[in-house]
């Protein structure tokens, strides 16, 4: 398949089989993955990858620790800007309502919206969990980088016929996984990524999020046809 099919085609995956992952396959995807750009390749990325016991671990630290708080571990990088305003706003909350219909899970159903946020960690069944780690030290640069990480890692998983689920959501747990994973103070979560095989037949996998077209986000400036 080539790049531009594999970009179509890879999606957020929100249900998966419990078919097992090989190590060997998950170090495949990452030795993929490294050679992604950074600036001054200074490959800012680090990753966990949990597995068996102890991604059994880190979903029952996660669901303690949310259980004690479910408004999650506030902290000093909030998954959203505050006041996301316009167009950004009601991209958001579409994809969010799109998302609830398409598993049929009405607006006002605070539980089952609740249960579902609650998949996250569980991977939503996936069987191996990635942790993205980046140090403190870094900036905005750097986790821009960090991303182009995430998004070789998806495609090549998705080349080898595997889904993948970015997970920020673990950010509402980053104090507890950080002191479970004994990182040093430098180091931060900063996001997770469900790894797994397709549960093709979940209502939640057949959606498809909606883009912007390219003529409301790119300015074409000098070309010699003007649209
Ligand atoms: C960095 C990042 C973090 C995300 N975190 C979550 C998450 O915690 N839970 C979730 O269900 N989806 C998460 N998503 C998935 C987005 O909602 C999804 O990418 C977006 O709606 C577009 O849909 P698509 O990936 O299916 O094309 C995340 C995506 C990215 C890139």
């Amino acid at each position: 398949m080539s790049v531009i099919e594999l970009l179509k085609k890879r999606i957020s995956t929100r249900a998966f089989l419990d078919s097992p992952v090989e190590q060997d396959t998950v170090r495949a995807l990452l030795d993929a993955a490294r050679w992604s750009p950074s600036g001054g390749n200074v490959q800012p990325w680090k990753v966990i990858v949990v597995s068996g016991e102890a991604r059994s671990e880190v979903t029952k630290r996660a669901t303690a620790a949310l259980a004690r708080n479910p408004q999650g571990e506030a902290g000093d990088y909030p998954i959203y800007p505050e006041g996301l305003h316009e167009p950004y706003r009601s991209r958001r909350f579409q994809m969010g309502e799109d998302m609830y219909a398409i598993m049929g899970i009405a607006r006002e159903d605070k539980a089952k919206r609740f249960q579902a946020l609650a998949r996250n960690f569980e991977f939503f069944g996936a069987p191996v969990g990635i942790f993205m780690v980046i140090d403190r030290a870094m900036g905005h640069g750097q986790w821009a980088h960090m991303g182009m990480f995430m998004q070789s890692l998806a495609l090549a998983a998705e080349e080898m016929g595997l889904a993948t689920c970015m997970q920020e959501a673990w950010a509402m747990v980053r104090d507890t996984l950080h002191e479970h994973f004994e990182l040093p103070s430098n180091e931060m979560l900063y996001c997770g990524i469900a790894l797994g095989c397709a549960d093709r037949e979940a209502p939640v996998n057949g959606l498809r999020t909606r883009r912007a077209t390219v003529g409301e986000f790119a300015d074409f400036r000098g070309f010699q046809r003007e649209d």
